[in-house]
């Protein structure tokens, strides 16, 4: 069906459009508001429709929604002015094909563009995993990250700023080099750099470099990101760290596309385009008067939120086997082994995961087929032995016959799991931590007790001697905190 649908209450994009696309041999009606688009829709079926999202008398969103409902195979391009991007993207989260800036100044790309979508040319899926593999992007099989994905895709080509959110290691820079890649600068220069990891004078010359002379030590004049990458792309990682003076800078370029290196007075023009990532929650950073709200709203054009790893548990075999071809190695893992996989937290999340795999595959290729529980390492088992302690809370502490070996194992296994938290201190928060050492205390004092009373052949008196505490204290120890637990 060559039926197009223009709506737009500005009457030149209308005449733009139906001159245009009658052309190219399209049918093109044109309605002006709500109500008009409303009418059309109850008496012709369209292929395509172009939606304005402003309209005097009628919201866009809405408007396609309910085009979608009477018509669910026809394609909708939204067109937006800059200002209002973010619904545009909103509504390509709604089911829109895909978004164009008004004023139109690519004539040939529009074309292109509908063309495209009449020819069913919506490759969309195939492309998107094509362009994934290169950069070795896992989707997975989840509808969240799907829709994750697909929208980054559809936002690549456009020069909108981008924020990536998400836990460590849950892949925001895989993700913003896939946004480099699926755009049209992917044979110029993708620059990531890490705000928090490069002392305030340091990422300033990073970023806009500087002149001979403009601090001990700048023995040359040296050009910034900004200059080298100016058709590239920019990740901007650990956004939230950025200090105050470079944020004014910063802030700058994206308002004007103007920059000075260090100790310059030339302006310089740039354009590249900038992806900022942070696995804080920026808007709360904003909240906390760490971070500037101007800036803020010019970097979160787009917002991409990755999901933790835990929230796609379902995927972690798909990983697995992606690591270990990685890897190279022809390990299998049990079907337990793998369900303790999918129930750890994975508090760092994919990188974790893969770290977890390249250290059993140095260390089990050629020793072992198939891994077992037995094989995991301890934070794995003891974060599974927590969780399901944490959902059966209200039973009392099993002990094994044999008690001490048992502690041993725990204390390892704690021990390991505190340290790990400890490095990883922006993913736990210190419930978790607290909740822990309680636990810790529980299971040693019930080892003790426990030992005591074998010691004294069950004799509750004489254990609790042995312990030198009150025989009170011994059957608090023993049973009601056992139960209170
Ligand atoms: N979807 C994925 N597919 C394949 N590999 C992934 C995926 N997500 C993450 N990884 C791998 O996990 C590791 C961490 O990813 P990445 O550096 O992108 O995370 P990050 O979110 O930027 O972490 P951080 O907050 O610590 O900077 C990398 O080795 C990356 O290759
Ligand atoms: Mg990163």
């Amino acid at each position: 069906m060559d039926n197009i649908l223009v709506v737009d209450d500005e009457q030149e994009v209308g005449n733009f459009l139906s001159f245009l696309l009658e052309e190219k041999g399209y049918r093109v009606s044109v309605a002006e508001s709500g109500k008009q688009t409303l009418d059309l829709l109850n008496d012709h079926k369209f292929g395509l429709a172009m939606l304005d999202v402003r309209l005097p008398d009628a919201n866009g969103l809405d408007l396609l929604k309910e085009i979608k409902q009477k018509l669910p195979l026809c394609k909708v391009i939204i067109m937006t002015g800059y200002s209002t991007v973010k619904t545009a993207v909103e509504a390509i989260k709604l089911g829109a094909n895909d978004y164009i800036e008004k004023p139109f100044e690519d004539i040939d790309q529009l074309e292109v563009q509908i063309d495209a979508l009449f020819n069913d040319k919506d490759y969309t899926e195939n492309t998107i995993e094509s362009l994934a593999h290169g950069v070795g992007f896992i989707i997975g099989q989840q509808a969240k990250m799907k829709h994750l994905v697909t929208l980054a895709y559809k936002i690549a080509s456009k020069n909108v700023n981008v924020l990536i959110e998400g836990e460590t290691g849950t892949g925001k820079e895989v993700l913003a080099r896939f946004i480099h890649q699926a755009s049209a600068r992917r044979d110029q220069p993708f620059i990531g750099i890490n705000c928090g990891a490069l002392s305030h004078a340091l990422l300033e010359s990073e970023l806009f470099g500087h002149e001979k002379g403009a601090f001990t030590g700048a023995v040359n004049q040296r050009s910034g990101i900004f200059e080298i990458a100016s058709q590239g792309t920019l990740l901007l990682d650990e956004i939230a760290e950025m200090t105050p003076a470079v944020q004014v800078k910063l802030l700058r370029v994206l308002e004007t596309r103007e920059f000075m290196r260090v100790g310059g007075e030339k302006p310089l023009r740039t354009n590249t385009r900038i992806l900022a990532a942070s696995h804080a929650n920026l808007g709360e950073t904003v909240r906390q008067q760490q971070f500037r709200e101007d800036l803020f709203y010019r970097l979160d054009v787009v917002k991409l939120q990755i999901p933790s790893l835990r929230e796609r548990n379902k995927d972690i075999p798909l990983f697995v086997s992606y690591f270990l071809e990685k890897n190279s190695s022809s390990l299998t893992f049990s079907d337990e082994a793998m369900n303790l996989l999918k129930n750890y937290s994975w508090p760092g999340n994919v990188r974790e995961l893969a770290n977890t795999v390249t250290q059993l595959t140095t260390l089990m290729d050629g020793e072992k087929t198939t891994i077992t529980p037995a094989d995991l390492p301890e934070k794995i088992i003891l974060g599974n032995e927590i969780q399901t302690r944490e959902k059966n809370s209200s039973q009392p502490v099993q002990t094994t016959d044999d008690d001490t070996t048992d502690l041993k194992s725990f204390l390892n296994a704690w021990e390991n799991h505190m340290i790990h938290s400890l490095e990883d201190l922006r993913n736990f928060d210190f419930n978790h931590i607290e909740n822990q050492i309680k636990e810790l205390e529980h299971r040693v004092e019930t080892t003790f007790v426990k030992q005591a009373l074998i010691e004294a052949d069950g004799n509750r008196k004489e254990a609790a001697h042995l312990l030198n505490i009150s025989q009170r204290k011994f059957r608090y120890l023993l049973n009601e905190k056992n139960k209170e637990d």
